[in-house]
């Protein structure tokens, strides 16, 4: 016979047919011979009720149906007598498909986060990880649909690569060798020669530099694969192998990525409260009360455009007024979570966009603004800052802080070259980088958009380790 999924069985009003539902038990309780299974397979948050007769089944089978087993039920669609279902089996037939005994780790309710990552193998049968993985998917789908519809081409860039786009030296190496045997020069650098690919490579933290090769011939690409940062952060907002969205436009100007950046996020959180109803109303109730009314939030609020220097003045005259932090906030300074918290949950209370950083805590590739014969530079829309800065543009989301990081591309090559020069950079590896440059320059800008950190905000959760299946953190890649 075959088989219904729990989400169709639980839309269906062909009550009185025979159907085959198959799951997993959630729980079993009985009252005066009658037994009820909360059945789950996984298709939507809602468990489908089973009902029988202890008299009908052999006491084998019933002794087998525990907490976790796999069953295969048929038996009778009927409309449901119990408040808040529609519909119930009537079974005639259970079989085990397969037995879970009483050392299954999800056994109890209400286990912790920690408890749950030591056995991540099993969380997803969960409801709460079941609710965060279907968002999880949904999301990824909004995004595709989002860029699809607009024009952009889905556009891959290598994982493996020679070249360090953020520049912060915190890769992850790819090699064959075993690293005793790498041979080094007079210097005592290693020689990649005999390596797999000849030259020292790693996995890529940003797609970006390729994906402005996308842009730059395309128009408008955007990326979605995973990134990899060997940064040995132990937050709830890092991981070493996250997701990330790059979209990378062409002809794109400053206040075109904000709104680009602005629209995006605000279509993620629409389609998230358009398909994932039941997902948030559980998160909802059992994670966060206000979840939904954040997310309803989000789509009314127009997000604050704030240049980097008319941060820093809001956050010195919070202190001036008695405002406490931990971190300085002097102009120059690279702003710590404490400041980004503050300017977005308690001065404005809402997104804030921020843009204009100063240049020495920003990426090489970032649009230089002009600078002035003091020293200083002219920004967005026209506001003046002390020092050189570049045309970053960030946003930064309550709970979750940085969630986008993006700026407008430096297309002039004499200026870029000027910024690598003053870092020191060694650009052989990015000479096809610069050829974007040479050949037909164009003013483009992008983003990356960290793909966790969209799903802490969506789901309420607190802990970046629990909202990816398998995270990858310092000292653990269990699983
Ligand atoms: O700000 P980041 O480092 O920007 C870039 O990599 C640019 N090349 C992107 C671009 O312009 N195309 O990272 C972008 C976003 C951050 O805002 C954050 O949401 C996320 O990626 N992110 C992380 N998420 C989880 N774990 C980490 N270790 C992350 N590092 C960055
Ligand atoms: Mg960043």
């Amino acid at each position: 016979m075959k088989r219904t999924k729990v989400i169709d069985a639980l839309k269906s009003t062909a009550y009185g047919s025979e159907i085959c539902v198959k799951g997993w038990v959630r729980s079993k309780r009985g009252s005066k011979g009658i037994f009820f299974i909360a059945l789950n397979d996984g298709s939507t948050i809602k468990n489908i009720q089973i009902v029988g007769d202890d008299a009908n089944f052999d006491e084998e089978t019933l002794k087998r149906i525990t907490t976790g087993a796999c069953l295969s039920v048929v038996g009778k669609l009927v409309e449901s007598p119990a408040a808040g279902q529609a519909s119930e089996v009537q079974a005639t037939s259970i079989e085990i498909l397969g037995d879970c005994d009483n050392t299954y780790p999800l056994q109890k309710k209400g286990a912790s986060w920690e408890y749950l990552r030591t056995v991540a193998h099993l969380r997803p049968r969960t409801n709460t990880f079941g609710a965060i993985l279907r968002i999880r998917h949904n999301m990824a789908m909004a995004i595709h649909t989002y860029f699809h519809e607009h024009g952009y081409f889905y556009f891959h860039t290598p994982l493996i690569t020679a070249s360090d786009c953020e520049g912060a030296g915190n890769m992850f190496q790819v090699t064959t060798k075993n690293l005793y045997d790498l041979k080094k020069d007079e210097q005592g650098k290693i020689i990649y020669d005999d390596d797999f690919f000849g030259e020292q490579t790693s996995l890529t933290v940003s797609g970006q530099l390729e994906g402005e090769l996308g842009a730059t011939a395309l128009g408008a690409i955007y990326t979605f694969g995973p990134t990899f940062r060997a940064e040995n952060s132990n937050t709830p907002r890092h991981l070493a192998e996250f997701w990330m969205i790059e979209p990378e436009v062409a002809f794109l100007d400053q206040e075109e990525l904000m709104d680009l950046e602005e629209d995006f996020i605000k279509y993620c959180v629409k389609w998230a409260l358009d398909n994932c109803k039941d997902d948030l109303e559980f998160l909802n109730k059992m994670i966060d009360k206000t979840l939904i009314e954040r997310l309803e939030g989000v789509l009314k609020e127009t997000f604050v455009r704030l240049p980097y220097t008319e941060g820093i003045r809001i956050l010195q005259e919070a202190k001036a007024n008695g405002k406490k932090f931990e971190f300085p906030c002097e102009w120059g300074d690279d702003l710590a979570s404490e400041h980004e918290r503050y300017l977005v949950e308690e001065h404005f209370k809402k997104p804030v966009i921020m843009t204009d950083y100063p240049r020495s805590f920003k990426s090489f590739y970032m649009k230089q603004n002009q600078e002035t014969a003091d020293g200083g530079s002219v920004g967005y829309k026209g506001a003046v800052a002390p020092g050189p800065t570049m045309q970053g543009t960030d946003v930064l989301f309550p709970s979750i802080g940085e969630i986008i990081g993006g700026s407008v591309r430096e297309e002039n090559y004499d200026k870029l070259m000027a910024e690598v020069d003053r870092r020191g950079m060694d650009l052989t590896h990015l000479w096809w980088y610069l050829d974007t440059r040479k050949y037909g320059s164009c003013p483009h800008a992008g983003f990356g958009l960290g793909f966790e950190r969209l799903i802490l905000f969506v789901t309420g959760m607190q802990n970046i380790r629990d909202v990816i299946p398998f995270p990858r953190t310092p000292r653990n890649a269990e699983f």
